[in-house]
């Protein structure tokens, strides 16, 4: 049983997306047949496919502007333009709209008309990746699901941005340049649904603070973080996939307990300034260790415990039971000792 979950996670998170429920009834509630010819005034700039009568496509072509979007559309697909504004105009008639890709254009926070995003009371997902923003967008319709802001330069989230974003799962702000002071003690209030949040390559050196309850992945990969706070882990008790490579996390950074957090299913801490391992609950699959500064490695925090070692059969086996561990580049000598080389024996996957 727990491992069917294990895998269910372990599957959504390879997809990479959190691919919700409501988006799969948009795609299916979509019946060609309730639009009758007139529906399709298509603005001369885009593309409208005949077939699939609510997409509109204006991407590549080298926009300044956004076209008007008739109200039919659900899906419009505007990336890689030079689109520097959202003005409200263009969507006044767009009710319906489920999905803009605004990828790879030139949308400063200037550009964007005060209501001209929040009147989409049906926006699910919002992509505005590879974009001039300064600050996180707001505000924002209610409905939002998804929010993609990778690659621009958020350095400012404005009070109350997230407070009704009741329904988001994913945030992800990879690749912009926040500070610890961008987080205000109610930032991430009211995001009661985020599973994905994504802050990697940031300028963080703290872990951000007050994370909403439900976070299960947590990336902070490629910030300047050097530790974690004690009790850090209470508030977000669903964490399972937890990425925090290339920081500077150092054995003195880590909280008393560790990692032993028994949600924790993926641990990712290559390429910091670990010189033992840490301490892991039972629960932990995969353990990225790399590229730290380990001299020697505690059998008993991450082997099942050895009485087991011995026996053929499968009996009740305590301790870590991981089936993935990277410990390359790190300042381990050999000879590898006995019980060591029998412990990675068992482990599924060991790379040394
Ligand atoms: C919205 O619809 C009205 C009525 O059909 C129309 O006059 C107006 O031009 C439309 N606006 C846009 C931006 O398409
Ligand atoms: C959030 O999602 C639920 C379930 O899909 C929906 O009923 C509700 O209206 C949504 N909330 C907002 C603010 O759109
Ligand atoms: C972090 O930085 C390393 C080294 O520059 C790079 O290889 C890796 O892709 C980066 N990861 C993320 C998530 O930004
Ligand atoms: C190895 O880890 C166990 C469990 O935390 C601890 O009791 C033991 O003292 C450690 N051994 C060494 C040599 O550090």
């Amino acid at each position: 049983m727990a491992t069917t979950i294990c895998f269910v996670i372990w599957v959504l998170f390879i997809t990479g997306s959190v691919w919700t429920q409501s988006v799969r009834q948009a795609y299916e509630g979509n019946d060609p047949e309730d639009w009758s010819a007139d529906d399709f005034d298509c603005p001369m700039e885009c593309f409208c496919p005949p077939n699939f009568p609510t997409a509109l496509y204006c991407e590549n072509r080298g926009l300044k502007e956004i076209p008007a979007i008739p109200s039919r559309i659900w899906y419009l697909y505007l990336e890689n333009n030079l689109i520097e504004t959202i003005p409200e105009k263009p969507f006044e008639n767009a009710t319906q709209l489920r999905w803009i890709n605004l990828n790879k254009n030139k949308i400063t926070n200037y550009g964007i008309e005060k209501g001209a995003l929040s009147q989409l009371k049906k926006l699910l997902f919002l992509f505005l990746e590879d974009n001039e923003l300064e600050e996180v967008p707001s505000p924002l319709p209610r409905s939002l699901e998804q929010l993609q802001l990778a690659r621009n330069k958020v350095s400012r989230i404005p009070q109350g941005t997230f407070s009704n974003l009741e329904n988001l799962t994913l945030l992800d702000l990879q690749h912009n340049k926040l500070l610890d002071n961008a987080f205000q003690r109610d930032t991430f209030k009211g995001l009661k649904n985020l599973m994905q949040l994504n802050m990697a390559k940031n300028a963080l050196r703290n872990m951000p603070p007050r994370l909403p309850a439900n976070t299960m992945q947590l990336f902070l990969d490629n910030n300047s973080i050097e530790g974690i706070p004690e009790n850090y882990f209470n508030v977000i008790p669903k964490v399972a996939f937890l990425r925090l490579n290339h920081n500077k996390i150092s054995d003195a950074g880590l909280p008393s307990r560790g990692f032993d957090v028994s949600s924790i299913l993926d641990l990712q801490l290559s390429h910091n300034r670990l010189t033992k391992v840490p301490r892991i609950s039972a629960h932990l699959q995969h353990l990225h260790l790399d590229h730290n500064k380990i001299k020697s490695v505690n059998v008993s925090l991450i082997c099942p415990t050895t009485s087991t070692l011995h026996t053929e059969q499968d009996s009740f086996i305590h301790g870590p039971q991981l089936s993935y561990l990277r410990l390359d580049g790190n300042e381990i000598k050999p000879p590898i000792p006995m019980d060591l080389m029998t412990c990675f024996r068992l482990l599924q996957a060991v790379i040394i």
